[in-house]
Parts: C-alpha cells; sequence; structure tokens
C-alpha cells in the first residue's frame, strides 16, 4: 500500500497553504466579525484555479484529481473556513453536477465561467420543511410549453446572495415523490426570482446564506439538468461528492486549531515550564493528532475512491462523520489549552470552535451520515 502522495499533489497542497497565509489570514478575524465576504479573495482563488479543481481543462477548469482537492480544501479551511465553504459548494456541487450531468451547451455557457471563478454557483435543496428530509420538496416546477414556472422558498444557501447561478431542486410530478423531482439552471435576475435576508450565524460568517423566494419564475427547458424526474438522483449523487469536500473542510478546521495550540503549549509558560511538558496537555495534544491523522485517512480513502472510479457514498460519509466530529473535538481542546486567550478573537481557535458546529450540519447532519453508513453495511 502507497501513502505517498504525487509531486502534483505536494505541489497544490502547499500552494493552497501559501495562499491560505498570505491572501486568507490578515483579514480573517475583521472578516468573521462584521460578516464580509472574502469578495478579492475568491477572485483570487478563481484566478488560480481552486474554484474549478476537478473541471476538465476543457470547460475552463484545472482538471485535477480528487485527492488533490481534498488537499487544497484541507489548507485553505485550516485558516478560513468561510472561504472553504464558498470553494467546497463551487467545486463539488456546482462544476462536478454540471460537468457530469449537464448538456454541452450548458457546460459551455455556465461551467465555463463557473470552474475559473467568473461566476461562482450555490445548490440549492435545503427548505423550510425538507433539511435532512430531502425528498420532502415543496418547491414545485411545473411545466408550461417551453419552460417551468417555480414556486417555493429554499434555506440557508450558501453563497445565496453572492451567487449568479444556482442549482435549484423541485417537485414536478408530486404524484411521483422523489421520482418526480428536477433539478434545473437558474439565474440571479430571473423574474420573480428574490434573494431573502441574510442569515447571522455562529460560524462561517464569512461566507453568506440566505433563504431564495421563487415567485412564478420561468425557467426555459434547457435549463433542466437530466432527464425529466432525475432532480433527486441527481442531488444525492452530487451531495455524495459534496460530503468529501466537507470532510475535508471539517479536517482542515481540526488541524488548523490543533497548529495552533501546539505553537501556543511551546511557548505559554506555568508552573516553572512551558505547557506541552505538563502530561495534562500533552495527553490532550496526544489524542488531537491521533484523531487528525484519522480523519486524514478517511478524507483521503475517500477522495481515492472517487478518482478510483470505485462508489465513495459510505466512505465519503464515513469521512464527513468522523472528520467533523473531529472538528469539533479538537477545536474545544485548542480552546482549553490556550486558556483564557483561548477566549479572545485575536488567537483564531474560537472562530474555528464555532466555524466547525456547522460542518456536522451541512451537507447532511452526522446523523443522515449515520444513515447513509448503516444502509451501506446492511446491503452488503
Ligand atoms: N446516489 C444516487 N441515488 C441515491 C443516493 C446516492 N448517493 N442515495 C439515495 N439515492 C436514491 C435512491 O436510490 C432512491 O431512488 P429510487 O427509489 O429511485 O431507487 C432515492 O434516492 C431515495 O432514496 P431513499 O429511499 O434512501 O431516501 P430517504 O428519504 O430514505 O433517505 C437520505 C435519503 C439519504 C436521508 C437523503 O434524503 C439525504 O441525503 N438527506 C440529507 C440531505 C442533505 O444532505 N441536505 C444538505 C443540503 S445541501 C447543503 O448543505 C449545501 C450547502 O449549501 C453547503
Amino acid at each position: 500500500m502507497d501513502f505517498t502522495l504525487s509531486e502534483e499533489q505536494l505541489m497544490i497542497r502547499d500552494a493552497a497553504r501559501d495562499f491560505a497565509r498570505n491572501e486568507l489570514l490578515p483579514g480573517v478575524v475583521e472578516r468573521d466579525e462584521k460578516q464580509l465576504f472574502p469578495t478579492e479573495q475568491i477572485r483570487a482563488m478563481g484566478s488560480l484555479g481552486f474554484l474549478g479543481m476537478m473541471v476538465s481543462p476543457d470547460y475552463g477548469g484545472s482538471g485535477l484529481d480528487t485527492v488533490s482537492y481534498a488537499l487544497a480544501m484541507e489548507e485553505i479551511s485550516k485558516v478560513d473556513a468561510s472561504a472553504s465553504v464558498v470553494m467546497s459548494v463551487n467545486n463539488s456541487l456546482v462544476c462536478w453536477g454540471l460537468e457530469n450531468f449537464g448538456t454541452e451547451e450548458q457546460k459551455r455557457k455556465y461551467l465555463t465561467r463557473l470552474a475559473t471563478g467568473e461566476i461562482i454557483g450555490a445548490f440549492c435543496l435545503s427548505e423550510p420543511e425538507a433539511g435532512s428530509d430531502a425528498t420532502s420538496q415543496k418547491t414545485t416546477a411545473v411545466e408550461q410549453g417551453d419552460h417551468y414556472v417555480l414556486n417555493g422558498t429554499k434555506n440557508w444557501i450558501t453563497n445565496g446572495g453572492t451567487a449568479s447561478v444556482y442549482l435549484v431542486i423541485a417537485q414536478t410530478h408530486p404524484e411521483k415523490k422523489h421520482r418526480g423531482i428536477n433539478a434545473f439552471i437558474v439565474e440571479k435576475g430571473m423574474e420573480g426570482f428574490e434573494i431573502g435576508p441574510k442569515e447571522n450565524k455562529l460560524g462561517i460568517r464569512g461566507s453568506d446564506t440566505h433563504s431564495l423566494i421563487f415567485n412564478d419564475v420561468k425557467v426555459p427547458k434547457e435549463n433542466r439538468i437530466g432527464e425529466d424526474g432525475f432532480g433527486f438522483n441527481f442531488a444525492m449523487k452530487t451531495l455524495s461528492g459534496g460530503r468529501i469536500g466537507i470532510a475535508s473542510q471539517a479536517l482542515g478546521i481540526a488541524s488548523g486549531a490543533y497548529e495552533l495550540a501546539l505553537k501556543y503549549s511551546k511557548e505559554r509558560k506555568a508552573f516553572g515550564t512551558e505547557i506541552c511538558n505538563h502530561q495534562a496537555i500533552a495527553f490532550k495534544l496526544a489524542d488531537m493528532h491521533t484523531q487528525i491523522e484519522a480523519a486524514r485517512h478517511l478524507v483521503l480513502k475517500a477522495a481515492w475512491d472517487k478518482d478510483q472510479g470505485n462508489n465513495y457514498d459510505l466512505s465519503g460519509a464515513m469521512a464527513k462523520l468522523y472528520a467533523s466530529q473531529t472538528a469539533m473535538n479538537v477545536t474545544v481542546e485548542a480552546v482549553q489549552i490556550h486558556g483564557g486567550n483561548g477566549y479572545v478573537k485575536d488567537y483564531h481557535v474560537e472562530r474555528l470552535m464555532r466555524d466547525a458546529k456547522i460542518t456536522q450540519i451541512y451537507e447532511g447532519t452526522s446523523e443522515i451520515q449515520k444513515i447513509v453508513i448503516s444502509r451501506g453495511i446492511l446491503k452488503g
């Protein structure tokens, strides 16, 4: 078994690490506090190829593998999880969904601009009454001549205000339940498409999360993704890969907090020595490091599965479940190691602790991951 990363994968990881330290770190505390979207930084990430990492160069992407994407996600997330969720949604959900299931015309029109970061995208599945229970879509898409008419509300949509292109899941044939659902490409500015107020969140406060309202929005038929009724399948397949992105984000939040705690413990003195020399702290570091290494193996295994063409529903769900639990455990311990300083914004770990929580909620809660995992193992 070979755990060695390729030269190219190491180069991508290092480029993401440098970008995070040089470009994301300087304003991250202020962006979190004031809920400022990292507009310039996201533009720069687009220029560097971080927003369409796995997209073929034919459509403006970087043509890299999922392992490289996971490594870059980890590095960006160590410093700024708000920037990394924008990156994750654009790469895993929007670009991947369009590249794999869009028509040639849809790819030329939308994917080419999304992959370069000229515009960014949003993935719109959740609703006020359909979060985990994703089959219960209330947003409707009624066929009328050469278009569909969309009505309904979506909730907690990442990139809700900043996106230009929205992949919207809606019910067309309610009698067919999830087999009657469709996915559509909706453009910002289409008549009747309204962006609701920005959510005031616990963490990832630099990202913008909104509800979206659709009032008789006319969407051309050519904007439907896949065959009639493919929408739920589209959402599930897309989310399976998305979970690898969020698992990498959780891993990055954990490893970012761990690195800060390790450094702090070697500098801070108490009872006559650096605090890392006290077993109470050293044992915490040992647990944190072990959990992070285990999470990293699960994340890279899921990414590798995807690159090999193996099924990654199970490995992706396990990676997300464990890495998000690790992000919570490790960030709480990192704050504890920092003591009073850990409770202060300048030391970064309190932000990472707040950011960690969302990784147990979005793209399927931990409970949803356990459903996917248990069904997978019982199916054999
Ligand atoms: N790939 C392809 N198809 C899949 C699939 C997958 N990974 N998982 C399920 N399906 C298909 C099933 O085959 C089935 O289709 P058929 O009946 O035609 O065979 C259909 O989907 C329904 O499956 P289930 O009967 O298993 O559905 P369920 O309702 O019992 O459970 C679930 C499904 C796994 C719980 C699903 O509802 C789910 O994943 N829920 C969580 C949704 C979620 O992750 N939301 C996050 C919002 S997006 C977000 O957060 C983005 C962001 O902004 C950051």
